[in-house]
């Protein structure tokens, strides 16, 4: 690039427009502890990568006197680079000018980049610090917000897009992330909602402050809004670094492959307690079959009962699905379903094979489940896993009942290889409650009725409650010992590259939403 001495005009231009809008509001943005738009791409991006386009675009809008105001860039800034080496396109809202606010301009500065990334099939990484729909703009403003929510859905499954959100963000500026696969939020920086504060104030008299109402804590672990919580600006960068480095650039491309690692020293027999009623932490076994150091969780503040996430084995990426006993007993629920189904849905759609550690007692049973749609949700993931063609690789690791039993990727929802651990339970319902009811009448009949209990658990644990049953059906290709799983893992993921899965011709199924 030429020296800029020698052409003063585009140095002061640049200079003016990096200036965003202006030093007042620039001090105010570093005040509240953000960093600016420029600096959070270069803060993303590896060193001296970031290529700007469209920097002196300028607004248009006629309405309220505002052809007369200045703003730089409209507000946004836009253009191409690289993480670790691989290219992405990205966008930054600044919030300097005008909130971040999006105006037409703004809107097809966001919509040119957006292109660029589905026609060069590349990551979008989008900052989003914006009041939403540029008031003064009215109709031009929606119209901006409703080229880029169509483009959030031409690109969904095409792309990977990444959702940043560095401010205090409103309606269209939630809206379009909420189309995105993950949503990055940082502690009391973040802050999404349909309308902020002070609307919710004037039009229903409540009175909640922007952290209250969708601070970073609220949405990465009450609402399930983001996907990835921080503490730091550079913190969540380095997140966002971490992802883009694990997952495919496109659907037609696999992720890099990286040498591979041994897994962590564990020893993973001694990691799941034969009591069926003990707790234990499930990333742990991730740990045993993973290249070491090499997970990202996805949602891990949220839903806590089920453990999502991208690893390496032998260097290559998985998506790895898996209850969490520690949390719940690691039952399936709406949001554990919503979660899990998500993400399936997420390694189809690029490729990733996934693994299933299945270890719950099924559905969560109950009147607020019920009431809050436990079966839509629910049946979310029987859907996902049946359309999901990727390799399907299954280890029941201990209990495997009911609808659980059939919802985490079992056989008959076309699991490539179901393995199952030798002290697997795999029933209708556990033991204790089987025995109540089929045995309901001897258990009365009986002089002592505990005994009489007791023996007939038993009897339905030997008869049904193991891996043998489901094992002489075919439904598990084989029992193993927790110490032959990786070996099992590895050489199911390795014949299963070819896989290829007829489906019926169709335009799109209907019910994940
Ligand atoms: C125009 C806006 C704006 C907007 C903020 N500003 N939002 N200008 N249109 N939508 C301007 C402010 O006037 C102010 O300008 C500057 O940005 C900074 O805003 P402040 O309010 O001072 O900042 P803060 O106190 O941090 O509050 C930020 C905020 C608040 C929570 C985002 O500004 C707010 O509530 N804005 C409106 C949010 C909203 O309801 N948007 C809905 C848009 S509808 P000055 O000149 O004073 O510095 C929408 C439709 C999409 O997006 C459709 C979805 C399906």
């Amino acid at each position: 690039m030429q020296k800029e001495s020698k052409y003063p005009e585009l140095q002061s231009r640049r200079e003016k427009v990096s200036l965003g809008g202006g030093e007042a509001a620039l001090q105010k943005q570093i005040k509240m502890g953000k960093m600016t738009a420029r600096q959070r791409i270069d803060a993303i991006l590896d060193d001296n990568s970031f290529f700007e386009y469209d920097m002196f675009i300028q607004h248009e809008a006629r309405e309220f006197g505002m052809d007369k105001k200045e703003l730089a860039g409209d507000g946004v800034v836009i253009g191409t680079g690289k993480i670790n080496g691989s290219p992405v396109a990205i966008y930054s809202q600044d919030f300097t000018v005008m909130g971040g606010s999006l105006g037409y301009k703004h809107a097809m500065k966001i919509t040119k980049i957006m292109d660029y990334a589905l026609s060069l099939r590349i990551p979008l990484i989008g900052i989003n610090d914006s009041g939403g729909a540029r008031i003064q703009e009215g109709v031009s403003a929606l119209a901006g917000y409703g080229e880029i929510f169509y483009r959030n859905t031409m690109a969904s499954g095409v792309i990977p897009q990444i959702s940043v959100i560095l401010g205090p963000c409103a309606g269209g500026a939630v809206y379009s992330p909420a189309l995105t696969d993950f949503v990055f939020v940082v502690d009391n920086v973040s802050k999404m909602f349909i309308t902020g504060p002070s609307v919710i104030e004037t039009v229903l008299g409540e009175k909640i402050d922007g952290e209250s109402l969708g601070g970073a804590k609220v949405h990465s672990e009450i609402t399930g809004n983001a996907h990835f919580y921080a503490e730091s600006e550079n913190d969540c960068f380095k997140q966002i670094r971490d992802l883009i480095d694990i997952i495919p650039a496109n659907n037609k491309q696999s992720a890099k492959s990286e040498t591979p690692k041994q897994p962590a020293k564990i020893d993973i027999s001694t990691v799941v307690p034969n009591d069926p009623s003990k707790p234990y932490d499930v990333r742990q076994v991730i740990k045993c079959l993973i290249d070491e150091g090499e997970f990202v969780e996805v949602m891990e503040r949220f839903a806590g009962n089920i453990v999502i996430g991208f690893g390496r084995i032998d260097g290559e990426t998985v998506g790895f699905v898996a209850n969490q006993p520690l949390v719940m007993a690691g039952v399936l629920d709406c949001d554990s379903s919503d979660k899990a189904a998500r993400f399936v849905r997420y390694c189809d759609a690029f490729n990733i094979p996934i693994v299933t550690l299945e270890d719950l007692p099924g559905y969560l049973p109950g009147v607020d489940q019920e009431h809050a749609g436990v079966i839509r949700h629910g049946a979310k993931l029987l859907y996902a896993y049946s359309e999901a063609s990727v390799p399907k690789i299954t280890v029941i690791l201990r209990k495997a009942y009911g609808g659980g039993y059939i919802a985490m990727s079992s056989k008959h929802l076309r699991a490539d290889f179901v393995m199952a651990w030798p002290n697997a339970e795999i029933a209708v319902m556990g033991p204790e409650g089987a025995a109540n009811i089929i045995f309901m009448k001897d258990i009365r009949a009986a002089e002592d009725k505990e005994a009489m209990r007791q023996e007939k658990i038993k009897e339905y644990k030997d008869k049904f409650s193991n891996p043998y049953v489901a094992a002489s059906k075919g439904y598990v290709d084989a029992v193993i010992k927790p110490e032959e799983t990786l070996a099992y893992v590895k050489h199911a993921l390795e014949i299963s590259k070819n896989k290829v899965v007829e489906q019926p011709t169709k335009k799109h199924g209907v019910v994940p939403f």
